[in-house]
């Protein structure tokens, strides 16, 4: 008996890198699997059948079900005909793994157009493309059928959005978006039986090995702590009955740490009883922000990002 078993799935990105451990691991798991991936460079350049191919002959040669898909999912017409191949080829949908991504990093004065907006596209649009047009879909079923669509979708955020990180306007922005979407999803598709939750993974894949150096090699220990596939079975889980009552959460996965991670919130406050002014705000500073005597550290810049800056000083002149 496999956890999965009887469900159809859907993994965007899953030629390579993390979506790719997800696919196989729901592919073992008995879940009929559709398996997305355009093929293109790290930076979403070009495209190539071979990555999603590759993987749906894995899971069909050891025994499970699977078909390729290389729509562009950063499209409306692409992210719908995707959800619609999931439908059609294996009769259903049940979970959704949004996965796809790239990069093109730059410090923000020296960003193009054609950066911000790529990795918006493929990211937060992508992200919303499909998991608009799974949710049209369960509507309509649960709709006519009466009963919740009992389906999951597990999205990916990162931490670079949650907590900034130098050279990633795009991504941040989009990453930050997508754990926002994820909120509003869950809560948006809850009265229908959708849970929507999301991961922030950390793990060794071309995305990161360029700026990781030797930090995410296996070690000598045995654990190879940033195999994509330790990341593969949190998101899975959240994809499952397993996690049957969680939704919208996000979940950080970095080797075998998992961390659950809270959004916004207040920290402190202040109020008043008539229009603030300049002056009255100025006054609260220290109230609001805590004191600038250096006896608290300030929240401006919240937690630590993922701990590296892969600008090299040239890149500031
Ligand atoms: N690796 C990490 O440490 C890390 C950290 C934080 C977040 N993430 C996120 O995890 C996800 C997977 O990244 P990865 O590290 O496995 O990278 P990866 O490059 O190995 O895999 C991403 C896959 O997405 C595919 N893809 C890109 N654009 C697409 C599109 N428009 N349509 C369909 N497929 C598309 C690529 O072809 C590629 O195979 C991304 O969303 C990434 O931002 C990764």
């Amino acid at each position: 008996m496999g956890v999965f078993d009887g469900k159809v799935a859907v993994v965007t990105g899953a030629g390579r890198g993390i979506g790719r451990e997800e696919a196989l691991l729901l592919g073992a798991e008995g879940a009929r699997v559709v398996v997305n991936d355009l093929g293109g460079g790290a930076d979403g350049a070009g495209g190539d059948a071979g990555p999603a191919q590759q993987v749906v002959d894995e899971i069909t040669s050891g025994g499970g079900q699977a078909v390729a898909n290389t729509d562009d999912i950063a499209t409306w017409t692409g992210s719908e005909a995707l959800v619609n191949q999931a439908v059609e080829h294996f009769g259903g949908l049940d979970v959704v793994i949004n996965n796809a991504g790239i990069l093109r990093d730059r410090l923000s004065f020296n960003m193009t157009e054609e950066e911000w907006d790529s990795v918006i596209a493929v990211h937060l649009k992508g992200h919303f493309g499909v998991a608009r047009h799974a949710a049209a879909w369960w509507r309509a079923r649960s709709k006519e059928t009466g009963e919740p669509a009992a389906a999951a979708i597990v999205n990916t955020a990162s931490e670079s959005g949650l907590y900034g990180n130098a050279g990633q306007a795009n991504y941040a922005a989009a990453k930050a978006g997508i754990a926002a979407l994820t909120l509003v999803l869950a809560r948006e598709l809850e009265r229908i039986g959708v849970r929507v939750n999301a991961i922030a993974p950390v793990a060794r894949t071309r995305l990161t090995e360029a700026v990781a150096g030797d930090y995410m090699k296996p070690d000598e220990s045995g654990f190879d702590r940033f195999d994509p596939a330790n990341v593969a079975a949190v998101a899975c889980w959240l994809g499952s009955d397993l996690a049957a009552g969680v939704s919208g959460q996000v979940v950080k996965v970095q080797g075998g740490q998992l961390q659950l991670l809270e959004g916004w919130r207040p920290l402190t406050e202040v109020t008043d009883d008539k229009p603030w002014t300049l002056d009255s705000v100025a006054a609260l500073r220290d109230a609001i922000l805590g004191p600038t005597d250096g006896s608290v550290p300030p929240f401006f810049f919240g937690p630590p990002p993922t701990g590296r800056d892969p600008y090299p000083a040239a890149a500031w002149e």
